[in-house]
């Protein structure tokens, strides 16, 4: 379904050049979850954008479904980090998670029914009406994912998606994205920095290494698929698994300890 080759991202400009994404590739197979783990400053959100269409790869290429990635594609629903701007203020929850299915060619009663039970699935069916300001964090960050589904995606990008919610919340929203993603069978690709909800939610974890970045390691998560809050994460496999990733990390962070922001190329002024 997807399909990262040699992918490169420096960033460049005011003198300062930085190479965010060093050399990445990997693929994930239709109705996948996989979950990229690396440090904070690695250079996940930047490749999430570019697997998005939001962002340019300086070398190598996207493809999705066998297309090669140029501009946001079609079918690919994108969470971001920061859910506070991501939704618009003056509009309502139900207006909110509404709009990217204008761009779709959907009668209005379609459009309804989506939005309806995307807010149910989030467990916000009554939220329609609320502006997103009148909501928790965590019900904020709920109504993006709604929004995200409504969208009936064929592939769903999260970018550290509960980063700002408390654990309690977490926790459920976790369970909610892998409900969502069994019975729906989307394809996701879920980055985060944190490594117990990479090995909780992942079938697969790829971890990257400090930027540049490359992929690290790649880890099968071979937990069973029925997951749970209290059993899974203190099964003797989820320790050895999580040990591995930490480990991985670890050894990432001490490679990238060395100096990750060149200098910029001599003869030019800042
Ligand atoms: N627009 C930009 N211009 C210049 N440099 C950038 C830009 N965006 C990110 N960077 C740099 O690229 C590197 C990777 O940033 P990125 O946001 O992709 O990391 P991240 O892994 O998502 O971090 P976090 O875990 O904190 O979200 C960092 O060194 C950052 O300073
Ligand atoms: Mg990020």
């Amino acid at each position: 379904m997807l399909e990262v080759r040699g992918l490169r991202k420096v960033y460049e400009g005011s003198g300062r050049r930085t190479e965010a994404v060093g050399d990445l590739t990997f693929t994930v197979a239709a109705g996948e979850l996989v979950c990229l783990v690396g440090p904070s400053g690695c250079g996940k959100t930047t490749l999430l954008k570019c697997v998005g269409g939001l962002l340019r790869p300086t070398a190598g290429e996207v493809y999705l479904a066998g297309r090669k990635v140029v501009g946001p594609p079609p079918g690919t629903a994108f969470v971001f980090q920061e859910y506070g701007r991501s939704l618009f203020p003056w509009m309502r929850v139900g207006q909110n998670v509404e709009l990217p299915l204008r761009q779709k060619d959907l009668g209005r009663v379609r459009r309804r029914a989506l939005v309806a039970d995307a807010l149910a699935s989030v467990g916000l069916a009554d939220a329609a009406g609320a502006y997103p300001w009148q909501l928790s964090g965590g019900m904020q960050q709920r109504v993006a994912i709604a929004r995200a589904l409504a969208y009936e995606p064929d592939v769903l990008l999260m970018d550290e998606p509960f980063a700002a919610v408390d654990a309690q919340t977490r926790a459920d929203l976790e369970d909610l994205v892998r409900r969502l993603w069994r019975q729906r069978r989307i394809t996701v690709v879920f980055v985060t920095h944190d490594i117990d909800e990479a090995v909780y939610l992942g079938e697969r974890v790829l971890v990257l290494s400090a930027s540049p970045t490359v992929v690290q390691e790649e880890l099968t998560i071979d937990l069973p698929a029925d997951r749970d809050q209290l059993h899974t994460r203190v099964a003797p496999r989820f320790a050895e698994l999580r040990t591995r990733v930490y480990e991985q990390i670890r050894t990432a962070k001490r490679a990238g300890s060395t100096a990750k922001t060149d200098p910029p190329p001599p003869g030019r002024t800042a």
